[in-house]
């Protein structure tokens, strides 16, 4: 019942705005998003197939492809899927219906993988339901990502907006993590931060909002690496149980 609501709403929203407001690849940026993927992709030895979650009309997809990168792209929402096939009718062939924070979809994305290069760019780790969809579509992100991969992803967090908002949008359901959350995550996977940019986006006034919004997200390289894994299971078990408490009592 909820989650037919959130995808009504997720359907409501991104259909009710232009192409342009979907897609973060026109965002203006202070660093260059195929320039880093190149590098890492030299530096890290990483192969050509790329995943793009959550690609909305496939612009960022496209693109990719024109670069020659091996592109599989999905989304939660089939007409967006079909807008994108439209668009670009090169990616007909490479567009996958899936739902991030979905376990059932998890594998059968990762049954045409591996993939070197995962990205969910565009905040779409922000339309989890809850904290616990957000841990759970941040760990798919991670499983995805070949054993060596690259992982991009953009949060909106809580603290990029003035006194901590737990949300921004008021007709759309979705999550504003904080850092303390963010700080957990990329700890409880073992991925090593590459680069951190801020992004910064003033959208105009639309037929569904009548004030400007701002828009701030955090746009995270990570390394998935072997030694991550290693770090992971070395972290697990090592784990003790907790002390007992004095007198038996919990501590406070
Ligand atoms: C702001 S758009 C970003 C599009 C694209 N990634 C880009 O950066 O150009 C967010 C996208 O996330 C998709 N999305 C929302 N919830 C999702 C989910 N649970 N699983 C996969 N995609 C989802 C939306 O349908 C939308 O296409």
């Amino acid at each position: 019942m909820r989650e037919s609501r959130r995808r009504r709403e997720i359907q409501d929203y991104y259909l009710g705005i232009s192409a342009d407001e979907i897609t973060s690849h026109l965002t203006p940026a202070s660093f260059d998003l195929w320039e880093s993927v190149a590098r890492y992709q030299r530096e890290l030895q990483l192969g050509a197939r790329w995943l793009e979650v959550g690609g909305g009309t496939g612009d960022l997809a496209a693109a990719a492809l024109e670069r020659g990168y091996d592109v599989l792209m999905t989304d939660v929402e089939v007409t967006l899927l079909d807008m994108a096939a439209r668009r670009h009718p090169k990616l007909q062939t490479r567009l996958q219906h899936a739902d991030l924070f979905d376990p059932d979809d998890l594998g059968a994305v990762a049954a045409r993988g591996p993939f070197s290069i995962v990205t969910a760019v565009g905040a779409v780790l922000n339309h989890a339901r809850d904290r616990r969809a957000l841990v759970r579509g941040f760990e798919h992100l991670v499983a995805l990502g070949d054993t060596s991969s690259l992982i991009v992803v953009d949060l909106m967090l809580s603290e990029m907006f003035p006194g901590h908002p737990p949300s921004v949008w008021a007709d759309f359901l979705h999550v504003l993590p904080g850092l303390d959350m963010l700080a957990r995550l990329i700890r409880s996977s073992g991925l090593l931060v590459l680069e951190a940019h801020s992004l910064y986006h003033r959208y105009s006034p639309t037929s569904t909002f009548d004030q400007e919004f701002d828009e701030r997200m955090l746009r995270l390289f990570f390394h998935k690496s072997p030694a991550a894994g290693a770090r992971v299971a070395r972290r697990e078990a090592g784990a003790r149980p907790p002390a007992p408490c004095p007198g038996g009592r919990p501590l406070p």
